[in-house]
């Protein structure tokens, strides 16, 4: 085993053994608006549940470098968090992975990407983000705390939020399972890679 001490890695390198040892990591497609309502999209795959009552999601928004801390240190999606409280998670399936991958794009804030990667807006229930229409699985989710772990580019900041609704495509739910060949869920993999989640095994549980 090759050993490394992150204290003497650069940051570019820690990300890449992250990236590259966290696999596979689900693909949260994340709606919010700014304070005005303008709807921002993007993806984000530091994504995990954390329990079910609450239910409690959280996904994590790094920071980039930026001029200072006011410019352009915060991606859209944790300014607009932090602004309205709400954010929605959209599950991304195959059929969406390059529309979702398309958001990732570096634009301005005033930038729909809705409109840029040409998905559908479709109305919420309980927040005022948008969901995303071609998602198959979307969680509303109210802000329940947001924390720094460090103030330098790369640094992670965990969104935890409280789903308020969930929606699931009528033909991938029976009794409350999801069908998972139907929600054909993506995940990240390092870099540019992607991955499926078609070949699975069942493994029983020891008694
Ligand atoms: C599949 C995928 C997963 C990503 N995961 C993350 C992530 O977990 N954290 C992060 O900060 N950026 C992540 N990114 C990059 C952001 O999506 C990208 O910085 C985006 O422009 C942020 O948009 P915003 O400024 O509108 O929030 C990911 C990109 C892709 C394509």
């Amino acid at each position: 085993m090759l050993s490394l001490n992150p204290a003497d890695c650069e940051a570019r390198q820690v990300y890449k053994l992250m990236t590259g040892i966290i696999v596979p990591r689900p693909v949260a497609l994340v709606s919010t608006v700014d304070g005005k309502g303008a709807a921002n999209l993007a993806p984000f795959s530091f994504f995990s549940g954390v329990g079910s009552v609450p239910p409690t999601i959280l996904f994590c928004p790094a920071l980039r470098a930026g001029d200072s801390a006011e410019a352009g240190h915060r991606k859209d999606t944790l300014r607009n968090v932090e602004e309205t409280g709400e954010f929605v998670v959209n599950v991304v399936s195959e059929a969406l992975a390059a529309g979702a991958n398309a958001t990732a794009a570096d634009v301005p804030p005033d930038v729909d990407e809705f409109q840029l990667a040409g998905l559908t807006a479709v109305a919420s229930e309980a927040v005022r983000p948008p969901r995303v229409g071609e998602s198959p699985a979307q969680m509303e989710c109210r802000l329940l705390q947001v924390i720094y772990t460090g103030h330098a580019p790369g640094s992670g900041v965990i969104v935890l939020g409280e789903v308020v609704r969930f929606h699931v495509r009528e033909d991938l739910l029976e009794d409350f399972r999801v069908d998972p060949a139907g929600l054909d869920a993506v995940g990240r993999m390092a870099g540019n890679t992607w991955v499926r989640t078609r070949d699975r095994i069942d493994l029983a549980r020891p008694k």
